[in-house]
């Protein structure tokens, strides 16, 4: 983030200027930083000297133009959807650089995803194992998987989006022993040829434990199997600072971390160290985000407290009322001026739960005014819905002091298009 002369900068242009362009509720991404973090990446894997892949996770944000930087920065990515699916191949990124993740994949997500030799479907449970059966077999095609495991490690972190604990619906539960039912299954397979081993433990995860013990176990794991994986993918999950209270370890460390234990347990356990792959998504785009609101009407409660309304809301970013999440905001063209009050920012949605924040300082405010809350970059154009039939915000990429759209506002009539007349029956 970047502050001159009382302005909020984001991508070398004043928001004020971009907001003026292309209307608020807008999303704005500092595209410069997305690619920073990704080289920081990269540069922390190469100082470990290890086999790596970066595979983004489209769910913190899946658009074309995502997938142009991405490709631009010659990383991986995964999906876990045919809707993602579709816009990565709209966008022309190479296939063999995608994984195909998730629960209850379908014969035509699937088909479609081999169809366009995708480079890795992670499977995750037997009824996926019996597809691609199916499918491989009548096109005579091999397939390179990852086997998800469920390895019931709990991160700390909030219930919704934590994943790795035993009681969950992804992945091979290895405690029961399914998963090396599954392992037997995957090798003895004509069709598939599997690559090595992956789980994920959750998101927004601020400590290192949780990835050391994981390593140790996807390693141990291979091993007890006799297995001599080529990659071992840990997921994602790096926590991001939304406010000031948030004080997330560096990619770098975990980045370090990570390739530590892969690497001591390949000692343990005596297996040739595998490519060490991770599923980044909030990192990478999080707090390259920005959300910009117009601001409109206020409410004060005497004794109670004040709301500010703007002209989004829960439909453009719905962590705050799923997730009690807490972001920070300022006002983009009066950036430096002296807190005078503490709002809340509501929504303009038809619910008391449409928060923005929960609690913000703030300079005087007046309606008009433009409001940016930082770090919306990940889960929020992805999450966004049309509740209240509110349309969608448009998305902007800065960078180099140019912003260019790179998805277009929603109208009313995107709002309307798919409904159809009903001829209302005879009573
Ligand atoms: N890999 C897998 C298999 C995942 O399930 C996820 C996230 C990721 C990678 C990326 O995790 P990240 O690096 O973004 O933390 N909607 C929630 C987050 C749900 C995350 C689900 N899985 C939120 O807004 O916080």
């Amino acid at each position: 983030m970047q502050i001159q002369n009382n302005q909020l900068y984001i991508g070398g242009l004043p928001a004020s200027e971009i907001a003026k362009r292309f209307q608020t509720p807008l999303y704005v991404y500092d595209v410069g930083q997305i690619r920073k973090t990704i080289r920081e990446m990269k540069e922390a894997f190469q100082a470990e000297n290890v086999a790596y892949e970066i595979s983004y996770a489209s769910k913190a944000f899946s658009v074309v133009a995502m997938y142009d930087v991405l490709a631009a920065e010659k990383i991986h990515c995964d999906v876990v959807s045919g809707g993602e699916l579709a816009t990565v191949m709209k966008a022309g990124f190479p296939l063999q650089k995608v994984a195909f993740n998730g629960n209850n994949k379908s014969f035509d997500e699937l088909s479609t995803a081999i169809d366009h030799h995708i480079g890795t479907v992670i499977v995750d449970n037997f009824h996926e194992i019996e597809l691609l059966e199916e499918i491989l077999s009548a096109k005579n095609q091999m397939q390179d998987v990852l086997m998800r495991i469920s390895p019931g490690i709990s991160a700390h972190t909030h219930e919704f989006i934590s994943t790795g604990q035993q009681d969950s619906k992804f992945g091979f539960d290895l405690i029961s022993g399914q998963a090396k039912q599954a392992f037997d299954l995957i090798m003895a397979s004509p069709h598939l040829h599997l690559r090595g081993l992956h789980a994920h433990i959750g998101s927004q995860i601020f400590e290192t434990n949780g990835y050391s013990k994981l390593a140790d176990l996807l390693v141990k794991t291979a091993s007890d199997w006799h297995f001599q994986p080529d990659i071992i993918d840990l997921g994602g999950g790096f926590g991001i600072k939304y406010n000031e209270k948030d004080d997330p370890i560096p990619n770098s460390d975990f980045i370090h971390l990570i390739c530590q234990s892969v690497k001591q347990a390949a000692k343990a356990y005596n297996i040739q160290l595998p490519e060490i792959w991770i599923e980044p998504g909030r990192s990478i785009v999080g707090p390259a985000g920005y959300s910009l609101y117009t601001i409109g009407g206020r409410k004060d409660i005497p004794g109670i407290r004040s709301y500010l309304s703007v002209d989004g809301g829960m439909g453009d970013n719905i962590r705050p009322a799923l997730y009690q999440a807490e972001y920070e905001a300022l006002l983009a063209d009066q950036a430096d001026l002296p807190s005078e009050q503490v709002v809340r920012i509501a929504g303009k949605y038809c619910e008391s739960g449409d928060v923005l924040v929960w609690q913000q300082k703030l300079p005087k405010t007046k309606p008009g005014d433009l409001l940016a809350i930082l770090a919306t970059g990940a889960y929020g154009y992805s999450m966004a819905s049309n509740y209240n039939r509110n349309p969608r915000p448009a998305v902007v990429f800065a960078e180099n002091g140019q912003a260019k759209l790179v998805v277009k506002r929603e109208s009313m009539a995107d709002i309307t298009h798919l409904d159809l007349d009903y001829e209302v029956g005879n009573d």
